[in-house]
């Protein structure tokens, strides 16, 4: 334990791997290091060829139990990827242009972006650059996909640049670094520890023969985040996931499922075990009544017809079999007309504790809008990133919870 006010805990005894790339703002990577340090994290560091030309190895192994990675490969023959499977939290800093298009299209061509790829825990990255290079739609595009996997870029700030111009491209302060990672750990409530939850998430992918599918558009994103939020706040977490192109978050248990069936059959194998379940996931309401065994040829036919049968629905199911009110139901509607009045029939005839009714927009972007309905009534929640929206649907079941432990 070192200093005062809490920072300590926030920090204290976490496994943090810096990752050290190629721009001048690499000598602040060692003060980084020490201040990491100071704050009780156990560090160890990876730094790339390039960003051993601004700062020597020894800077860091002198402070340091372990060696500090420079190459990708092992004695053994095999890549270094052990760095990011071992650090609960990585901090990519400085983070160059070229780096960060690596990490945002999978190159990992050296010992800091195998290592990343290679990540379990939160991520970290501190952009340092010349302005134009930040400001260029390619790096922008980068950081935004980055962004969109749950990693936290710590922009970078105006100042002077190494060519003496002035501009955004600047690292952020190590201790400002410092600050941001501490708040991310310090705001971690753990109120949902000792809960088992159960999320479904993104579309089902319904086949029609052996190359084509009937699906939807749902990226995921909001069951990725329910996933991740009750993880972080203590559950341990089943996440049943249809097609999507997101990394499973680290932690939880991941089913993947294609079609409708599949998912019924993966939740029904959980259900009875855990303290809620959350279906995020788009199921289609319809499947082919048959698959075709080989691809369905286009011939001269006029048309082709398709007959559709309809999926069982998974959520009323399971508010028709539960006994007694374990687990807690929360189901969404995506509406686009009358949604208060669709989501309260929607929570009558599933037999569902909560409906969370957001309005078409909110289907694949970033933020969602959304009414809960209860049978205590409606509350709105207005417009919030889906992360925000997932600490609210949990801070919602956990109430429910409550509750319902209050009542045994
Ligand atoms: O009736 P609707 O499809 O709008 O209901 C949406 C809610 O019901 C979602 O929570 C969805 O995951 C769930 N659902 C289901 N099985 C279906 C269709 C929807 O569990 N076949």
């Amino acid at each position: 334990m070192t200093r005062d006010s809490g920072l300590t805990s926030a920090l204290c005894g976490r496994r943090v791997a810096l990752l050290v790339t190629g721009s001048i703002a690499a000598y602040k990577a060692v003060v980084l290091m020490r201040l990491l340090m100071k704050e009780g994290a156990r560090v160890r560091v990876a730094m790339t060829k390039e960003a051993s030309r601004f700062v020597g190895e020894a800077a860091f192994s002198a402070f340091l139990n372990e060696p500090v990675l420079t190459d990708m490969w092992s004695r053994a023959g095999e890549p270094h990827i052990e760095l990011g499977e071992w650090a609960e939290v990585m901090v990519v800093a400085p983070a160059t242009a070229t780096t960060i298009a690596k990490m945002a299209s999978g190159v990992g061509d050296n010992v800091v972006v195998a290592s990343f790829l290679a990540a379990s825990g939160v991520v970290f990255v501190a952009p340092a650059m010349h302005h134009r290079m930040w400001l260029h739609p390619a790096t922008q595009r980068n950081v935004r996909r980055l962004k969109s996997w749950g990693i936290h870029v710590i922009e970078p700030v105006e100042g002077e640049l190494a060519n003496g111009q002035r501009g955004i491209g600047r690292m952020a302060e190590p201790e400002a670094i410092v600050a941001r990672l501490v708040s991310h750990f310090r705001g971690q409530k753990r109120d949902l520890a000792g809960y088992r939850v159960l999320v479904s998430a993104g579309p089902t992918e319904e086949p029609i023969d052996p190359v084509r599918v009937l699906t939807n558009r749902s990226s995921g994103k909001m069951g990725w985040m329910l996933a991740e939020r009750a993880r972080e706040r203590g559950a341990e977490v089943i996440l049943v996931a249809g097609p999507v192109a997101l990394r499973p978050p680290e932690g939880v248990r991941c089913i993947e499922v294609r079609s409708a069936l599949e998912m019924e059959n993966a939740i029904r194998a959980h259900w009875q075990s855990v303290d809620a379940v959350v279906m995020a996931a788009a199921v289609s309401d319809w499947r082919p009544s048959q698959v075709h065994s080989s691809k369905i040829k286009r011939g001269d036919r006029e048309c082709l017809v398709l007959e559709l049968v309809p999926n069982p629905d998974i959520l009323a199911g399971l508010g028709k079999e539960r006994q007694g009110a374990r687990p807690v139901l929360v189901g969404f509607a995506l509406e686009s007309e009358n949604l208060v009045e669709h989501a309260l029939d929607k929570l009558e005839r599933k037999k569902v504790d909560l409906i969370v009714a957001n309005p078409t927009s909110a289907l694949g972007g970033d933020e969602n809008e959304a009414i809960f309905l209860t049978r205590e009534g409606a509350k709105e929640i207005g417009r919030l990133s889906k992360g925000e929206l997932a600490d609210r649907i949990w801070d919602e079941v956990r109430r429910l919870l409550k509750s319902l432990r209050n009542r045994d």
